[in-house]
This record gives C-alpha cells, sequence and structure tokens, in this order.
C-alpha cells in the first residue's frame, strides 16, 4: 500500500443516515451451496424490505462475476480474494446507510470471519442458507452439478470442493423444509425483533 494515502473523513456519518432511513444498516451475509437458494431469498428479501420502505441492495455472486470480479475464477485464492473485495464493497453499503444483502457462496469460515472484522459488532448478519447436496443437485437449475459429476467443471462446491457450513451463525434459513416466503418472513422476524428495522 503506499504511504502517500490519507483517509478523508466523511461529511455524513452513518448514523446520521440511519436516523433519515430510520433503520440500521448492516450487512445479511447469505451463504450456501449452489442452487440452495440463497440468491432468491436474498432478493425475496430485498422486495419485502422495499415494501416496507427500507433502503436495500442485494450482491449477487453471478452478478458480480460479470463485472467487479470478471478476472476471478473457482480456485481457493479467487474465492478469498473474491469474498475480500466483496467484503469491502459491503462495508460502504454500510457506510452509506443501507442494507447490504449479499448472496454468494463464500464456502470458507474464514474468508466470512474476515467480512466479519470488517464490520462494527452487530453489522454483519450471517445467514446459512441450508440445503443439503443431494438436493441442490436434484434442483440443478443451471446443470452444473451434471457438469461438475462429468468432470466439464473443476473445483465446484459440494462435488469437488468443500464448503464449510458456518460455525455460529446468527440465522439458519432451512430452504429444504421451507418455502422461499417462509424463509423470508423468518428474516423479516428476525429483522424486527433484533431492531434492526422497525
Ligand atoms: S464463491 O465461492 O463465493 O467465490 O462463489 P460465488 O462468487 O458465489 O459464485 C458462485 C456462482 O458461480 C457459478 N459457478 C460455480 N459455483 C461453484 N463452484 C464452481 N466451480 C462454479 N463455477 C461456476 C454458479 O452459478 C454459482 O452460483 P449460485 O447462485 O451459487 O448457484
Amino acid at each position: 500500500m503506499s504511504s502517500n494515502i490519507v483517509w478523508h473523513e466523511a461529511s455524513i456519518g452513518k448514523e446520521e443516515r440511519r436516523e433519515k432511513n430510520n433503520h440500521q444498516s448492516f450487512i445479511l451475509w447469505f451463504t450456501g451451496l449452489s442452487a440452495s437458494g440463497k440468491s432468491s431469498i436474498a432478493n425475496s428479501l430485498a422486495r419485502a424490505l422495499f415494501e416496507r420502505g427500507n433502503q436495500s441492495f442485494v450482491l449477487d455472486g453471478d452478478n458480480i462475476r460479470h463485472g467487479l470480479n470478471k478476472d476471478l475464477g473457482f480456485d481457493e485464492d479467487s474465492r478469498k480474494e473474491n469474498i475480500r473485495r466483496i467484503g469491502e464493497v459491503s462495508k460502504l453499503f454500510v457506510e452509506s446507510g443501507q442494507i447490504v444483502l449479499t448472496a454468494f457462496i463464500s464456502p470458507y469460515q474464514e474468508d466470512r470471519d474476515v467480512v466479519r472484522s470488517l464490520v462494527a459488532e452487530g453489522e454483519f448478519i450471517e445467514v446459512y442458507v441450508k440445503c443439503s447436496v443431494e438436493e441442490c443437485e436434484r434442483r440443478d437449475p443451471k446443470g452444473l452439478y451434471k457438469k461438475a459429476r462429468n468432470e466439464e467443471i473443476k473445483n465446484f462446491t459440494g462435488i469437488s470442493a468443500p464448503y464449510e457450513a458456518p460455525v455460529n451463525p446468527e440465522i439458519v434459513v432451512d430452504s429444504e423444509q421451507f418455502t422461499i416466503e417462509e424463509c423470508t418472513e423468518q428474516l423479516i422476524e428476525f429483522l424486527t425483533s433484533k431492531n434492526y428495522i422497525k
């Protein structure tokens, strides 16, 4: 890092922005296998938050890999860098007073913990989207599990690359047992009961 750079304080702090928005700003970090329902639940929750007048935005793995992170692959170092960048972007969203919903496999606990350490206590909510690899493979909406089984895709999470389930997530949504709508409702209840939103 260059030694000739100086941090500039923002003229509007996150507390002031939160007050104006009438809700807290924080990261809802969805983690889970491919096809577990991360994006679907994050987008459904974003809609529910929008309708309640809350400011939120979804950052989605597939989408971010089309732009900001299109130089990254799926080896361990690339995934680490993917999550590191998204962590930094997410922190900016928190500073901007918004709720950021991130939908990345983020298979390594260590990488998720790095993001947690970037923000203040309570600003990182780890959401484990629980779904067995068997069910994800049965769903296989993009045909990626089939390709992974045929070795057309290497390092595929759950098949030929690891997934470390969260050790102590703030909340678990079970997308195998419950619908997208039920998982969304569970998250809204969690956020209101903890005073993240009104
Ligand atoms: S990670 O592990 O957090 O860096 O991955 P992420 O940025 O969330 O990207 C996951 C999406 O990329 C597609 N894809 C793969 N996933 C896992 N392993 C391999 N090898 C792979 N190759 C491509 C896949 O569509 C993932 O999207 P989701 O929404 O999770 O199914």
